[in-house]
């Protein structure tokens, strides 16, 4: 008999619209949990009432609150995230448009299996404005990167990259909804990726293998 496929589990954390989980959601569906080898087994969020939550529940999924506000520090609520993420012991977490920078006892839990998605081309505008600061900048391209978290702001290392090439009429709108149908199928690929072959850092190399 076959062995059954493993089935990575993710919690993916959200701020905002959730694009992009849903397009690992729709991902998951369309090929099935065993052929793209992971599942989503949570979404978590640092606010309440927002589209990725919905999207979430919708899809039937766990989700959790962890507010920064509700906290004495900022260190309980690293913890507390930590904590909430753990207990859907997931494989690798997913910041997917979460907008908070995690803290020391998050890496040390995730170091290595959290990643994040960012709409520029990395190591150019980090931060939470990329796709603002390219445009005022005057590049001529950008894009988006996906990459693992370290303890810097997007400087961990670059798992895959996507290029959007800046328009003459861009405003920052128009060129983040560019930039964002490049990264949600960037996405998409490397979590699978990541999934079903299985990975090693070296240094600020990552190796699919
Ligand atoms: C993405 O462009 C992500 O890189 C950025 O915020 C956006 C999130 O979009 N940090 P969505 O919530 O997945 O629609």
């Amino acid at each position: 008999m076959a062995a059954k496929p493993v089935v990575k589990r993710l919690v993916v954390l959200v701020s905002g619209s959730g694009t992009n989980l849903q397009a690992l959601l729709d991902a998951i569906a369309t090929t099935g949990a065993e052929a793209y080898g992971a599942e989503i087994v949570a979404v978590g969020a640092d606010r309440a009432g927002i589209e990725g939550l919905a999207r979430a529940e919708r899809a039937g999924l766990p989700t959790f609150v962890c507010r920064v506000k509700d906290y004495a520090t900022r260190e309980e609520w690293d913890a507390a995230l930590a904590g909430a993420v753990a207990a859907y012991e997931p494989d690798l977490v997913v910041s997917a448009g979460f907008m908070k920078i995690v803290g020391k006892e998050f890496l040390a839990r995730y170091g290595g299996r959290f990643i994040n998605t960012h709409p520029a081309l990395l190591p150019s505008f980090p931060g939470a404005h990329g796709v603002r600061d390219a445009l005022a900048y005057g590049a001529r391209v950008t894009g988006c990167t996906v990459h693992f978290v370290d303890d810097g702001v997007d400087t961990g290392p670059i798992i895959a990259q996507g290029v959007v090439e800046v328009r003459d009429e861009d405003d920052e709108s128009a060129l983040h909804e560019r930039i964002k149908e490049v990264e949600r199928r960037l996405l998409v690929d490397v979590v699978g990726r990541l999934a079903r072959n299985g990975y090693r850092i070296e240094g600020r190399k990552v190796v699919i293998q």
